[in-house]
């Protein structure tokens, strides 16, 4: 959802600019066949490899895969995020910006900036009926007595208290000119079935209020003070917020991050952190970390320390986290929390100089991963230990640097009590046997291996870089072919986002298929409000490969879908190996136990 323009006025500003003569000021084109080609502003290099499409409005380098449309040539050109890159071009094509109240009409007659207002009224009240005894005393004895929180910290995070009620809030926004749909669409009321009124959404629950960067308040989360459920019932996205995109805490640790910040999975941990002088710690919102996340995150700073529950579904979060935030390139450490469940715990009962130590004493992921195979094993029998070893040698054999492997081999012989010499040969034969493995495997496939390896835009494709590639097939056909997109919409090919493999190809999917059913139909420009200009590039390849292939006929379409569903059931019924497949499916419960206690 854009938060600034409508779509009409971005499809208007995309009319009104020539493609043509906007990229001719970076980089002198000539007309080759129906497109027009030139040396690629984005890269250097010697023959031409940069093709515009006049008709398309779009851009696509074969050289370095940038594309996309002429908001995401100036987004690149001048360093300008979606909505400069519009108003830039705009303001060149003369265009006088919509104001305000015509923005509202791009969600839903709400704009962000009427969402962030009335959350601001909300937290002063849920703030004000938190200080009221007659109205907040449970709460108020829930967060000083129960959760041991000082005034001074219910002060500094806004905590507040959302009355046993299902029209106080509600009522005090009418006074103040909300109306129910905006309530509605900020989510801090829910819609009645029966009357199709508005009442409040958080009752009878102590208030976390979450706030970005900027200080506004974006959204809010609600706990309960007893054992009912939802334990935190959150605000859904609205046109103010995108959980998937936001830290708890953020707007403090922002301040304190430059050497390295601290990832819970509570609020109630970022709060007991920075009460305990902790102020660098920060948590993802009742979901687990994204891509996004760890974009933000290496915004900010270079290391992150994990320090989820100690519990086995903490732990296979903290292997997940770790293997996304190592994907931006984050210094990666585990922090092991030893005689209590979470960090607000471990604080508690243990106290925050003890927390430091742990801190400072916090584990690489390969630390971490031997520590767990280590804990399967009874080192003192000999077949025990031929395992273990012989897991952990597999470990190190995937590291590229030889020095890593050296310092882990050395590591590991004193753990087990093996000469590192006799480790080191192990090692070394098993990275002889993963490459001849490797080499045998189709060539085709290793080709896309090595090409997809360390790809930010879509991590996941090296996982099946198979897979991948039909998922590429069928967005670029999409984007080609306005029928294909019909047949999906009308079921006549049984194709759904559950169908796809990797995340990012999946969400192309489901932008792809709302922009179809919207009114006006697909304009690729838009998908650049919610794709960045590198995932725009690699959008812009799907279909450019596709229209430099003679075949792109309804059988291959079908053929490509098909391939993707066998994937996706090879994925489901045997994926990886039995642990692998053991913690995936503990995770995929626990997740499903947590979807339906959010109720988000
Ligand atoms: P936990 O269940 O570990 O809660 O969920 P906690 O933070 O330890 O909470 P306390 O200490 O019992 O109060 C971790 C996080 O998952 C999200 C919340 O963000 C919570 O902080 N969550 C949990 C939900 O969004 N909904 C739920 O029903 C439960
Ligand atoms: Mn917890």
């Amino acid at each position: 959802m854009n938060l600034r323009f409508p779509d009409h006025f971005i499809q208007e500003v995309v009319d009104r600019t020539d493609i043509v003569e906007l990229i001719s000021r970076y980089t002198e084109l000539r007309r080759g066949g129906s497109n027009m080609m030139g040396r690629c502003p984005f890269h250097s290099e010697r023959t031409p490899s940069f093709s515009v499409s006049p008709t398309k409005k779009m851009f696509f380098c074969f050289g370095c895969h940038a594309g996309g449309s002429v908001i995401t040539f100036v987004q690149k050109a001048e360093n300008l995020d979606f909505t400069d890159a519009v108003e830039y071009l705009a303001n060149r094509a003369g265009l006088p910006l919509p104001k305000e109240s015509e923005n509202a009409m791009a969600s839903g007659g709400v704009t962000r900036k009427r969402v962030l207002e009335m959350n601001l009224e909300a937290a002063k009240f849920f703030r004000a009926c938190l200080f009221d005894p007659a109205i907040g005393g449970e709460g108020m004895r829930y967060l000083q007595g129960d959760r041991a929180l000082s005034p001074a910290t219910i002060k500094h995070f806004g905590l507040g208290f959302a009355p046993n009620s299902f029209n106080l809030l509600t009522d005090h926004m009418h006074r103040l000119g909300y109306r129910d749909e905006e309530l509605i669409a900020a989510c801090l009321c829910g819609k009645s079935q029966k009357t199709g009124r508005a009442y409040d959404y958080f009752r009878n629950r102590v208030i976390f209020p979450i706030i970005d960067p900027s200080g506004s308040v974006v959204a809010f989360g609600g706990r309960v003070m007893d054992d009912s459920k939802p334990k935190y019932l959150n605000s859904s996205d609205t046109p103010a917020f995108k959980k998937s995109r936001q830290l708890f805490a953020l707007n403090f640790a922002k301040n304190h991050c430059s050497e390295r910040m601290i990832l819970c999975e509570g609020y109630m941990d970022v709060i007991a952190l920075h009460a305990a002088g902790f102020p660098n710690a920060v948590a993802t919102l009742g979901t687990a970390i994204t891509s996004d996340h760890a974009r933000i995150f290496s915004k900010y700073t270079q290391k992150v320390i994990i320090s989820y529950d100690s519990d086995e579904a903490g732990q296979n979060a903290a292997n997940k986290a770790m293997r996304i935030l190592g994907e931006v390139g984050m210094e990666v450490r585990v922090l092991k929390l030893n005689g209590a469940k979470d960090p607000d715990e471990f604080i508690k009962k243990l106290g925050a100089d003890r927390f430091r130590r742990a801190l400072d004493q916090s584990r690489t992921g390969f630390d971490h991963k031997s520590e767990q195979i280590l804990a399967r094993y009874d080192l003192s029998v000999g077949a025990e230990k031929i395992k273990a070893s012989n897991e952990i040698c597999a470990l190190i054999a995937e590291y590229w640097s030889a020095v890593e492997r050296e310092v882990y081999i050395a590591q590991v012989s004193k753990q087990l009590d093996l000469p590192s010499d006799v480790l080191k040969n192990s090692v070394e034969q098993m990275r002889r046997r993963q490459k001849r493995a490797h080499a045998e495997r189709e060539s085709r496939e290793a080709v896309a291996t090595v090409k997809n390896f360390g790809d930010r835009v879509n991590p996941e494709a090296a996982k099946d870089p198979r897979a991948a590639s039909a998922e590429e097939a069928v967005i670029g056909l999409l984007l080609m072919f306005e029928e294909y997109r019909n047949a999906v919409e009308r079921g006549e090919i049984a194709l759904s986002a559950d169908d796809f493999v990797t995340e990012f190809n999946r969400r192309v999917f489901e932008a792809l298929m709302r922009g179809h059913a919207a009114e006006g139909g697909l304009h690729p420009e838009l998908l650049g409000m919610e794709f960045d200009p590198d995932e725009m590039g690699r959008i812009e390849r799907a279909e450019m490969t596709r229209r430099q292939l003679t075949q792109n006929g309804p059988e291959v379409f079908r053929s490509a879908v098909s391939v993707l569903q066998d994937a996706k059931k090879k994925e489901n019924t045997q994926g990886g190996d039995l642990n692998e497949r053991l913690a995936y499916l503990r995770d995929k419960k626990s997740k499903i136990h947590k979807g339906k206690a959010d109720n988000t």
